[in-house]
Parts: structure tokens; C-alpha cells; sequence
């Protein structure tokens, strides 16, 4: 049994210490929010997350983890500190590292005159040098001792997905970390012995970009398949039809093609924000990644010129806003794009009912003015149209049906491809969806 210290109780670091304490080590959690450390000490999970809680309770009844607001007695005996706190965005898109500096600081503090050689991990998504940079230089300076030779430093990215962050987490599809020490990189190879996957081994600066360069790529995708659907939309082709046509090319792959109001979420657009900003003061501007940001922020727009084709002007209109969470299965509204459609909707002079299963509470906080409907039902009824920005399993049950008898007029855009298209087509709903053409629907009848 290993002592492990995970400082910054999010996502990433709820899921790495509930993984870790899954593999029988003793886990202790530092957060600087006295709710979240009191939520994970009752066994409650501090955020929605599938398996989350049920795992907590039995870490907690095995004994193997526990919480705290001091940092210093999370590291103190820990043979590994994972630093897992957040890197939001500055003024200017780059990672702001305050929060970072901050938790260095504190561990470096707790790691003074220790000579039995922790090894503190960065987990944190932060830009190419930090670890080198920052967070080495941070170490040595508050606990007078040296890198590599009292205590070691490393960059191991996370790559998990909300929603399935605990199922990630525990089978990664590759683990990836950077050191510049050999007795790190040996340890770690052992941390990680038991997890079937690719290992990469590489120098700090390298994991970190590895990071960036992933989510990059796989934003590029979904605004490619955006830019895409939106010409489709306007040809008259289904985009999910040209996609079946170009995923069986190894090369390119089905996934991540879903076209939709675009992506929202913790990573995505503060990560390209801050790839975008490393770019430009490197003097190499990414193009791709400005463009693919660019492209996310028109998307919304796309949600309501389909509306008002179909509804003509909004003002005064009643309109359901399906979805409130970045995407399914979390109750996370960080980015999400229910919010810039909730904007333009009131903008127009729309009357806006919101509905989502679980992220009503926490979009308030967004849109404190926010109607919020207790159930899918209500939020429809009376409704002049329907924007679905979230592909919750809950929506697929509407039918035309229920759609004529609840809404005034059964107008629905489907913002992410959640209903059959065909379904809708015959039932005298005017359904309108990112990507489908009409004259494609038309050719499924
Ligand atoms: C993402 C990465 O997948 C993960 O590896 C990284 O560690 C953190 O960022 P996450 O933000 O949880 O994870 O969600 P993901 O499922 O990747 O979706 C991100 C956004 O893209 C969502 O808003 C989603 O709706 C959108 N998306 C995704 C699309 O619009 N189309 C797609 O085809 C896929």
C-alpha cells in the first residue's frame, strides 16, 4: 500500500485517486474548497459522475482514502503528490497557473527536509516548460531540496472524458509521462505496471504538448464536421451519410464527426485557447487551431437560423432549450453552448424554457434569469419551437405525437442529431437538424 496525495479534488483528480485507491493504495485528496473535502469525506461525489460515488463509498469503507484542506498533511508520508488542479483560462486565452504555483508552493513546503524521494506529478493541463519551468524551480525553491536527487518531477497528462472520466481513468487507452529523471521514470513505470496499455516515456515538455496537440486534433474534427454539415445543410446532403462513406478509410475513422452547436466542456476550449496563445507568442500562429475555435463559436448561430426558418421572427415566441450540460451524462455547463443559444434566443426577444435532467442548478448560476422546467414535458408545453443542444437519452422518447399534442407549433432543431430523422419526417414535425439537408431527409421517406 502506497501513500498518495492528490492536490485539486476535480475530475481529473477525484478520478486518478479513486483509480489509484481501486488498486489497494491510500489516497488522501487536497482541495481548498471546504465543501468538496466535506462532500468526499461523507462519501458524496462533488460533481455528477457515473460510478463515482458508488466507488468513493467503498474506497471510504476500505479505508483507503481521505480529505483535507491542508495540503501539508495530504503530502506529509505520500510517496507520490499528483497535482491535479485547475488551469483556467487568463485575459489573453494562455493557462493561468496561479492555482498551480499555489499547490506547488504548499507541496514543497510539506516536501522540505524529506530525502526519501517523493515524486510529485503534474496532471494538470498546463503549456510545454511548465513542469521544467515552473513547478520544478517552485519545489526546489520552498523545500530547499533538489530535483532528481531528494524528490522527483514529472508531467503525466490525463486524457479522460466526462462522463466516462472513472472508466477512462482506470483503463487509458496510453499512459504518457515526462521526466528527466531516471529513478522518476522508474517509478512511475512501476506505478503503472499493472495498467495494460501503450506507455510513453518522454521529457516533460514533449507529455505536455502531447496533451494539447490531442485535444487540438480532436477539436479540429468536431469543427470540421461542422463546417461540413453546415454546407450539407445548405446542399441538401445528410453529412452523416458523406461520413459513412469516408470512415472506412483507416486514415480518417468514424469518430469524432458528430456535427452539432459545437463543443463545449472544461477542455476543449480553454485547452485550443491556450494552444492558441502559446502559438502566437512563439511567433508561429496556429491557424488551424484559431480556425477551429472560430468555426465552435458560429455554430450556436447555425441552432437559430434553422429556428427561425422554420418559426419566422422569435420575438415573442416560446421556445424550449433542451439541454443544458456541455454534453450527456454530467451535469458540467463549463463552455457549454447552451449559453450563447440562451443568449441569442432572449436577444431576440424569444421566451426561453430550459430543460435539462440534471445541469438546471448549475446553468442558474450561468443564467440566473433562467426559466428552468422541471420535466421535458413541461418545458415543451405550449412551446412554439425546440432547440435540443444536449443528446440526452431522455430526449430520444419524444415522438411526433407527443412532440403535436405538447407544443404549439412541433417545430424541433436538433442541434445534435438526437431524434431519427425519419421518424420526424412523416410525423408532421418540422424538424430541422445541423447537417441534414432537407431534400436529404426527404430522400430517406
Ligand atoms: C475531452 C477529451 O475527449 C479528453 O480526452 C480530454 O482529456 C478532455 O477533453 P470531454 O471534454 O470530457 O473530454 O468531452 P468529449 O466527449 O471529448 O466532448 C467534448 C465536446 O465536443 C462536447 O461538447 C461534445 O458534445 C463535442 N463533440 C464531441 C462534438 O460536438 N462532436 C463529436 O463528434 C464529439
Amino acid at each position: 500500500m502506497t501513500r498518495v496525495a492528490i492536490v485539486g479534488a476535480g475530475y481529473v483528480g477525484v478520478c486518478t485517486g479513486l483509480t489509484f485507491a481501486g488498486q489497494g493504495h491510500r489516497i488522501t485528496f487536497a482541495d481548498v474548497d471546504e465543501a468538496r473535502v466535506d462532500a468526499l469525506r461523507a462519501g458524496r461525489a462533488p460533481f455528477f459522475e457515473p460510478g463515482v460515488e458508488a466507488a468513493l463509498r467503498r474506497a471510504l469503507r476500505l479505508r483507503r482514502i481521505d480529505a483535507t484542506t491542508d495540503t501539508a498533511t495530504a503530502v506529509d508520508a505520500a510517496r507520490w503528490v499528483f497535482l491535479c488542479v485547475g488551469t483556467p483560462p487568463t485575459s489573453t486565452g494562455s493557462a493561468d497557473l496561479t492555482s498551480l504555483r499555489a499547490a506547488a508552493k504548499a507541496v514543497g513546503q510539506a516536501l522540505a527536509g524529506r530525502r526519501d524521494y517523493p515524486i510529485v506529478v503534474v496532471k494538470s493541463t498546463v503549456p510545454p516548460g511548465t513542469v521544467d519551468d515552473v513547478v520544478r524551480l517552485t519545489l526546489e525553491a520552498a523545500s530547499g531540496s533538489r530535483a532528481g536527487h531528494d524528490f522527483g518531477v514529472a508531467s503525466n497528462p490525463e486524457f479522460l472524458r466526462e462522463g466516462h472520466a472513472l472508466q477512462d481513468a482506470r483503463r487509458p487507452d496510453r499512459v504518457v509521462w515526462g521526466t528527466r529523471e531516471p529513478r522518476t521514470a522508474r517509478r512511475l513505470a512501476q506505478l503503472y505496471a499493472r495498467v495494460r496499455c501503450p506507455k510513453i516515456r518522454t521529457d516533460p515538455r514533449t507529455a505536455e504538448l502531447i496533451k494539447y496537440a490531442a485535444n487540438a486534433f480532436l477539436a479540429t474534427r468536431v469543427s470540421f464536421a461542422n463546417e461540413m454539415a453546415n454546407l450539407c445543410e445548405r446542399l441538401g446532403i445528410d453529412w452523416y451519410d458523406v461520413v459513412e462513406g469516408i470512415a472506412p478509410d483507416p486514415r480518417i475513422g468514424p469518430q469524432f464527426f458528430r456535427a452539432g452547436v459545437g463543443f463545449g466542456g472544461s477542455c476543449f476550449p480553454k485547452d485550443l485557447g491556450a494552444l492558441a496563445a502559446l502559438g502566437r507568442s512563439a511567433r508561429n500562429p496556429l491557424r488551424i487551431v484559431e480556425s477551429t475555435l472560430e468555426v465552435n463559436e458560429r455554430q450556436p448561430a447555425e441552432a437559430i437560423r434553422l429556428l427561425r426558418t422554420e418559426v419566422g421572427a422569435l420575438k415573442g415566441r416560446r421556445i424550449a432549450l433542451l439541454g443544458l450540460a456541455f454534453k450527456p451524462d454530467t451535469d458540467d455547463v463549463r463552455e457549454t453552448r447552451a449559453l450563447p443559444i440562451y443568449r441569442a434566443l432572449r436577444h431576440e426577444g424569444a421566451d426561453v424554457v430550459a430543460y435539462d435532467p440534471r445541469a438546471g442548478e448549475s446553468f442558474r448560476r450561468l443564467a440566473p434569469d433562467a426559466v428552468i422546467a422541471t420535466s421535458l414535458e413541461e418545458a415543451l408545453t405550449g412551446a412554439d419551437g425546440a432547440i435540443i443542444q444536449t443528446e440526452w437519452d431522455e430526449f430520444r422518447r419524444l415522438r411526433p405525437d407527443l412532440l403535436r399534442r405538447l407544443m404549439r407549433t412541433p417545430v424541433v432543431v436538433d442541434g445534435r442529431r438526437t431524434l431519427e430523422s425519419r421518424s420526424m419526417d412523416r410525423g408532421a414535425v418540422r424538424y430541422r437538424a445541423i447537417g441534414l439537408g432537407r431534400n436529404g431527409s426527404a430522400k430517406k421517406d
